[in-house]
């Protein structure tokens, strides 16, 4: 095609990395946005993996903004406040020059796309910690405080629906004013040059610079994040099972984690065997009073994992077991019915059919795995 007088007039602009960037941005927060928003816990596998394929992006980008080619460098976007201003009054006046690459308004959305993201993902981290103890921040947020954390990273997650919204219409309405369409550019990379377009120095990206800060950034995070991850949990739930009770309860069912209700509570289960849940799991005096003290010993109340902070039996209110409790009811409205009555399942209260870890307290999202 070289040659062709037209082709004089279309320049790079928008190189591989940078589009690249793009739309895998907008892939990863599409998949965050749908899975944090309309799905529940079972995929939060899925939305911190998009989260964090998100944070790597946009290190990769930050990396690129000081080394790519002309229009990925922050120095040809990032201008002073009275450059903005200057050139909001201009679009306000309808007489706004043609950037080439992204003008100063767009500038400014760029980077608070990239800085909300980040924070964004932060708050995620936290809420991770906080109430599925998993994470680099598990070790240091107690589950008490994941109410408010959830609301933080809610609010900010609406926030970046709204500038994103913001952002597309800007390149609506630039497109319009313009007569080009800017999105098609982030996928050639290449646009129209005209008279009075305002170019920037042309630079080259320096590509082995790139890799070496890249490489140094996200193996940097990624030991940091790890290691962290790897720290004890405070007050994790009992790991060792009383080996009576191991016998003894469960013999007709799974056996339940002490940490998942309070003592109150297993001091009444215990009080009442004779009559348990229709049955008679009636023990000698002495086995009984062993039981009910490592039970009681071991409750929700020494434990702090969410499956520790939500379950309380209320038998005066007809809450007789954990699947009766409004929590359980709530996170297991989507399941089908017939998942529970399946083989592999047999029962609501059959816990460790999906959650794998069921019996060591932890009820972990990441361990559910419906059969
Ligand atoms: C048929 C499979 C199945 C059974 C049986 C089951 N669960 Fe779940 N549980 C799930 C799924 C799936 C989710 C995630 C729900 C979602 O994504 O909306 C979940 C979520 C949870 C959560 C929330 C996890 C989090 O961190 O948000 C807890 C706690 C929990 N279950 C406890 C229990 C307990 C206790 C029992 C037994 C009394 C039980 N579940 C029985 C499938 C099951
Ligand atoms: C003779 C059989 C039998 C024995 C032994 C037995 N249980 Fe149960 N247990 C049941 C039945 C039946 C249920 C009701 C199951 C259901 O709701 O699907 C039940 C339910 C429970 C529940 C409530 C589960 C839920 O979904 O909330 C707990 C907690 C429990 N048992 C604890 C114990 C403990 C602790 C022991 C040991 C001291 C024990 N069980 C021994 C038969 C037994």
């Amino acid at each position: 095609m070289r040659g062709v007088p037209e082709n004089q007039k279309t320049i790079p602009v928008w190189d591989g990395f940078v589009r690249l960037f793009h739309w895998g941005l907008v892939v990863c927060i599409a998949v965050a946005a749908v899975t944090g928003f309309l799905l529940g816990p079972y995929w939060i596998p899925v939305h911190v993996v998009s989260a964090t394929l998100a944070v790597g992006l946009i290190l990769l980008r930050i990396v690129w903004g000081f080394s790519g080619s002309t229009y990925a460098r922050f120095s040809s976007f990032i201008m002073g406040p009275s450059r903005v201003f200057g050139y909001f009054r201009d679009m306000l006046a309808g007489r706004e020059r043609r950037y080439i690459g992204h003008n100063p308004l767009g500038g400014v959305m760029v980077l608070a796309l990239l800085a909300v993201v980040i924070v964004l993902a932060l708050s995620g981290v936290t809420v991770l910690g906080a109430s599925a103890k998993a994470g680099p921040l598990a070790f240091a947020l107690p589950y008490k405080e994941s109410g408010w954390l959830r609301e933080i990273h809610k609010a900010l997650a609406t926030g970046l629906l709204v500038l994103i919204a913001l952002h597309i219409g800007g390149v609506v309405f630039e497109s319009r004013r313009h007569r080009e369409n800017l999105a098609r550019s982030m996928m050639t990379g290449t646009k129209e040059r005209r008279d009075g377009d305002i170019l920037s120095v042309p630079r080259a990206g320096y590509v082995p610079q790139a890799v070496r800060s890249s490489a140094m950034w996200l193996g940097g995070g990624g030991v940091l994040v790890a290691g962290l991850s790897f720290l004890p949990v405070p007050r994790p739930p009992v790991a060792e099972y009383n080996p009576l009770v191991a016998e003894e309860c469960s013999a007709c069912h799974m056996l339940y984690h002490p940490s998942l209700l309070p003592a109150k509570d297993w001091e009444r289960i215990i009080a009442t065997l004779e009559d348990h849940y229709g049955e008679d799991a009636s023990l000698d005096t002495e086995s009984t009073a062993k039981i009910r003290d490592w039970l009681m010993a071991h409750a929700a109340e020494t434990a702090d994992t969410r499956a520790a902070n939500v379950f309380q039996l209320n038998p005066q209110e007809g809450i007789y077991s954990l699947t009766d409790t409004a929590f359980w009811q709530g996170r297991h409205r989507g399941l089908p019915e017939a998942i529970f009555k399946s083989k592999a399942v047999r029962a609501r209260s059959n816990c460790v059919a999906c959650h794998e870890d069921a019996e060591s307290g932890w009820f972990n999202p990441f361990q559910i795995e419906i059969p």
